[in-house]
């Protein structure tokens, strides 16, 4: 007999700890079990349809049920379902992935380094800078700056680097040496009249004069999403990038572009990298790398770090640092045909086009009362909800009424993400036109019902 308690969404409740979230609230709502999927959609166990407004977090960007991707890892899995890279092992699907990812990827990079996720990969660039510094005889040059908002991950290192609050909160983070420079929002922390330009230009000086506080023989690195994800969805303000640059470059400060979220076509370029004229030493790479089908990450350095790794691993005897799964050759090999199938269907082309709809119909939106700000970029994007707009002040509860909309979203067939009151859009990067109208359709009868509920409430300004 079916109930509550052997119901998928309740077993749930009885076994399973949630990332991110509520768990007495879990207990009470229960799971939302997700079946299956198909292009942009995904289909519940009542079998409800969902457009995957997020690609489910920021990854799938080939979409659902992409056959090729399936028979590449079966494919892998019946010839050699598992290898590893120790001690000079390795196997055709991570050389060929090597092959194209140095290929592809943004500077002058030279060898690859494989984790399985994106918190992994971040905590081994914290590792290799902090063994190449040693290594080139810089003990004291450890410290690594991050930014207020950025999201690099959850581990007990990049955890550290990420700048949120909950993230650190209970947890004795972030570690020593990892520190936190300002946040490159405009409609937030620029002041009254500040141009992007004037604003860029405050947060390079302040980015310098932390740097020369702390004392630039002990900085060793900058580390940064060239358009922030879950932080908000924050663009940099124009010429932000080539002054942070310019601030690292003088003080010999490396530079890691986290392009966990922005890699292979989500801005419309292939790498966050290539838009704002980012020449990062080491690059981040991980989510629509496989489409999230199955766990990988990678971190590319350029040649100089690498042979002073490289040097250090002779005198020492070895490489210190590895995974079990680190090139995992289904992994590997799906991540190929992913690429392949991104660069056959023009995908990076079609964020940039398919963007311009989402970009410019929620701009559009900018004259209704909760819309304070639209922000974004190719195919990713967030509007920013208020309750007034003159002020530019949030709700409280920071997060209600940004919960409430994803709820409606939801009712509607549209699973966004809401950070704080600001609502996320990153749809899987096949999607057509008709569906990126469907898609603004269904969010903007959410955003009605949304202001009916926050009038109703008292909590809309206007
Ligand atoms: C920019 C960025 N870096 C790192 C990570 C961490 O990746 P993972 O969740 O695979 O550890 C994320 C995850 O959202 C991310 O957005």
């Amino acid at each position: 007999m079916a109930s509550r308690a052997n119901s998928p969404e309740f077993r749930d409740v009885a076994v399973h700890l949630h990332p991110y979230t509520n768990a007495r609230k879990h207990e009470e709502k229960g799971a939302m079990v997700i079946e299956r999927g198909e292009g942009i959609y995904v289909y519940d166990t009542a079998g409800k349809q969902y457009i995957e407004g997020l690609a489910g977090l920021w990854s799938v960007a080939v979409g659902f049920g992409q056959d090729r991707l399936v028979k590449a890892a079966a494919d892998q899995l019946a010839k050699l379902p598992y290898y590893h890279s120790f001690a000079h092992k390795s196997h055709e699907p991570s050389i060929a992935l090597s092959e194209k990812l140095l290929a592809m990827a943004p500077g002058e990079m030279s060898k690859v380094f494989y984790t399985s996720s994106g918190s992994e990969a971040n905590d081994t660039a914290v590792k290799l800078v902090w063994y190449y510094n040693n290594a080139i005889g810089r003990p004291e040059k450890k410290k690594i700056i991050g930014r207020i908002k950025g999201y690099h991950g959850i581990t007990i290192a990049s955890g550290s680097l990420t700048g949120l609050p909950a993230n650190h909160r209970d947890f004795d983070l972030p570690i020593a040496n990892i520190l936190h420079t300002a946040c490159p929002h405009h409609y937030r922390f620029a002041w009254e009249g500040e141009s992007e330009e004037e604003f860029a230009s405050r947060l390079a000086g302040q980015l310098d004069e932390l740097i020369q506080r702390e004392g630039p023989d002990t900085v060793a690195a900058f580390i940064g999403e060239p358009v922030m994800g879950a932080g908000g969805v924050i663009v940099p303000p124009a010429t932000y990038w080539d002054k942070i640059q310019k601030v690292c470059r003088k003080h010999d400060v490396l530079i890691i572009a986290d392009e966990v979220i922005n890699g292979f076509g989500r801005t419309g370029r292939m790498f966050g990298s290539d838009l704002y004229g980012i020449e990062p030493d080491m690059v981040v790479m991980s989510k629509a790398l496989t489409s999230s089908y199955l766990p990988l990450s990678a971190l590319l350095m350029n040649d100089k770090i690498y042979q002073g790794v490289a040097d250090n691993t002779a005198k020492i005897g070895t490489f210190g640092h590895g995974f079990t799964a680190s090139g995992h050759p289904a992994a590997t090999a799906v991540a190929l045909e992913n690429i392949k199938l991104i660069e056959e269907l023009d995908l990076v082309a079609n964020a940039a086009k398919q963007g311009e709809i989402l970009q410019g119909r929620l701009r559009k939106l900018l004259d209704h009362p909760l819309v304070g700000e639209v922000r974004g970029v190719g195919m990713i994007a967030a509007v920013e909800l208020v309750s007034d707009k003159k002020t530019k002040a949030g709700f409280d509860p920071v997060g209600s009424v940004g919960q409430y909309c994803f709820d409606r979203c939801q009712e509607h067939g549209l699973i966004l993400r809401n950070l704080g009151d600001a609502l996320a859009f990153c749809p899987p990067l096949i999607i057509d036109e008709a569906q990126m109208n469907e898609l603004l359709d269904r969010f903007e009868k959410a955003l009605a019902e949304t202001l009916d509920w926050a009038n109703s409430k008292g909590m809309a300004a206007e």
